[in-house]
């Protein structure tokens, strides 16, 4: 028999994570920010209208496995304030220099170099703060939270997101083996994104079948998110984006489109989407979000 098959809307479904994501943001900001320059500081970068991809991925990853997915709102969050912490201090003159950021100036041009580098430390130290804080509150799953907190630590520290960054920045004005560049992307950028989606899991209480599955969807969609943000560093409108474009050659970044140019580029992004939709094969319906997450990610255009 065949079942009509219901677009899933993923628009709808991204606002609406988003208002559940930015309510639960501004809420715990409230609960440590005063008026100092420091939390406006924070406030400032933090509520600047980011995409919220790795809370909405983290989200939808515990929905894929039949759990509530408003119960990883702490850990989503975090995974946010983490993630806007890295680009506040990416954009920094002595990392990338770069002046705008979602749509606005970037922190240390909005407040000044130190304000934002401690803007950024705080941002860090508070995901931990929020994860903690549910985990000694609620008592409810402590040993779940405990290993989203281990997951979480080694994914943004020197295991991923920062020996990402190091290298980064050691590979400007190099040119990189294809495996090299790979490992360097899956450091910056797919660490946190796997670590969002195996917390979701986690959270969910999935098994570990489905946790090596999600892994290796989060592993392709990690890298597809990056090599997709280096294609929109040469090709996107500035406008959409929110943030430079060109910024990559200019420093002499190693990037996939250096690397193999523009239209391979967005084939490998491509197959690397498929690899993402054939993890999910064991999933129901229930993953749809995952899936029109995967396929947005190549077709975005900020
Ligand atoms: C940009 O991330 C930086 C990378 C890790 C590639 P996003 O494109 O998710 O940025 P926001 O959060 O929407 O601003
Ligand atoms: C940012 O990578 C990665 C992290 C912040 C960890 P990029 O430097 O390539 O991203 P954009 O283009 O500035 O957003
Ligand atoms: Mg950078
Ligand atoms: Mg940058």
């Amino acid at each position: 028999m065949e079942f009509e098959s219901v677009e899933f809307n993923l628009s709808q479904y991204l606002d609406s994570q988003c208002r559940l994501i930015n309510t639960t943001l501004e809420n715990y900001l409230k609960t440590v920010a005063n008026s100092s320059r420091l939390t406006q500081a924070m406030q400032y970068s933090l509520m600047a209208g980011g995409k919220r991809l790795r809370p909405v991925l983290c989200m939808a990853s515990c929905e894929a496995i039949g759990g509530c997915a408003q119960e990883t709102l702490p850990a989503a969050c975090a995974m946010e304030m983490i993630h806007t912490y890295s680009l506040i201090h990416d954009d920094l003159p002595a990392m990338d220099d770069d002046a705008l950021r979602r749509g606005k100036p970037t922190c240390h041009v909005q407040f000044d170099e130190a304000t934002a580098i401690l803007a950024g430390d705080a941002l860090l130290t508070m995901a931990f703060q929020m994860l903690s804080d549910h985990a000694v509150t609620k008592n409810n799953h402590t040993d779940r939270w405990l290993r989203v907190i281990q997951r979480v630590s080694r994914a943004a520290g020197c295991q991923g997101m920062i020996e990402g960054q190091m290298r980064d920045i050691v590979a400007e004005h190099a040119v990189l083996s294809p495996s090299a560049l790979e490992r360097l992307h899956a450091l910056k950028t797919g660490a946190l994104i796997e670590a969002a989606i195996v917390s979701g899991a986690i959270l969910g209480g999935g098994s570990e079948d489905q946790i090596r599955d999600l892994t290796s969807y989060a592993g392709y969609i990690g890298l597809a998110f990056q090599v997709k943000d280096d294609v929109l560093n040469v090709a996107g409108d500035p406008e959409l984006l929110g943030k430079g474009v060109g910024t990559d050659a200019q420093r002499q970044k190693s990037t996939y489109p250096s690397l193999m140019g523009l239209e391979a580029s967005e084939q490998f992004a491509s197959s690397l989407i498929d690899k993402a939709l054939q993890s999910l094969a064991s999933f129901d319906q229930r993953s749809d979000p995952l899936r029109a997450m995967a396929e947005y990610i190549i077709v975005r255009q900020h």
